[in-house]
């Protein structure tokens, strides 16, 4: 097991890829924080971790909040006796053109996938430095944040800030041996998706169902990603596998994104 004795947090655990990923983390020894603002699906993934005989918390958080951002940390460390890894991966989207994207569009996207990610990982950073062990942060970037979408702009520019600030933030705790690096995955068969898509048909007179049948069928590798496919490289990023390497977004996407 790459995680055995280890204590990992991951935001908006309780659906899609948070949630494959704290399965994944469990199965591999790491003992989770389920975080997310839903707290009855926190709870049902703890549950299933649990079940599976593994240990678990649910916490429910609202990233966009400082004080709410640090429950994670106090709930690893009274549950768990510390905190190795943090996994930011809450996050939320919504397809706008550049002509119609508001003040609150952007605010919401932003304060979620940005802000949120940044407080929760001042949160996770002080503890593991106060710790002096090391430790790993990953966050959930997207293909988004690789280009530019006329339907997305403010989407793609929170996914990209997302990219940016990974590079900061490895670059900023490299000296406490806290890797940081990212995950940017393609077109995901989640709950985000299913909304996705039902903005992109109206946006575009298609029926529901057909901007995702389009876009996947242009996927080298020929079909949607599933939650679970994040979860190789999530496991790589949280291991001592991947010591020797920071600031670095992998594109787990199919082959969707050449760069
Ligand atoms: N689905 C995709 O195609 C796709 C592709 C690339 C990147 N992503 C990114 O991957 C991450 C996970 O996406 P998913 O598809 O699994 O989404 P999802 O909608 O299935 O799950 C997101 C979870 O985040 C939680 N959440 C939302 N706002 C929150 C908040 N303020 N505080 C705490 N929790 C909150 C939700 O309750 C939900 O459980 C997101 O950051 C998303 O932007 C998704």
């Amino acid at each position: 097991m790459k995680l055995e004795g280890k204590a990992a947090a991951i935001t908006g655990a309780g659906s899609g890829m948070g949630k494959a990923i704290a399965l994944a983390y469990a199965r591999e020894g790491a003992k989770v924080v389920v975080a997310d603002i839903n707290l009855d699906a926190a709870q049902a993934v703890a549950a299933e971790i649990g079940a599976g005989g593994r240990e678990a918390a649910a916490v429910q958080i609202d990233v966009r909040d400082q004080a709410q951002a640090q429950a994670i940390v106090d709930a690893a460390v009274q549950s768990f006796g510390g905190l190795d890894i943090l996994v930011n991966n809450a996050g939320v989207g919504r397809i706008i053109p550049f002509l119609e994207t508001t003040n609150e569009d952007w605010d919401f996207m932003f304060d979620v996938n940005c802000k949120g990610l940044l407080w929760c990982s001042q949160a996770a950073a002080r503890q593991m430095i106060a710790q002096g062990r090391g430790g790993k942060i990953i966050n959930l970037a997207s293909q988004a944040g690789r280009r530019g979408e006329a339907l997305v702009l403010a989407y793609c520019a929170s996914k990209a800030c997302v990219i940016s600030m990974t590079q900061s933030m490895a670059l900023a705790l490299a000296e406490h041996k806290i890797n940081v690096n990212g995950i940017a995955p393609g077109i995901v068969d989640t709950p985000f998706w299913v909304e996705v898509d039902k903005q992109f048909a109206r946006l575009l007179g298609w029926e529901v169902g057909e901007p995702k049948r389009r876009f996947v069928a242009s996927i080298p590798l020929g079909r949607i990603e599933q939650p679970e496919d994040v979860t190789g490289a999530a496991i790589f990023l949280a291991s001592s596998d991947s010591d020797y390497m920071t600031q670095q977004t992998l594109n787990v996407d199919g082959g969707n994104w050449p760069g």
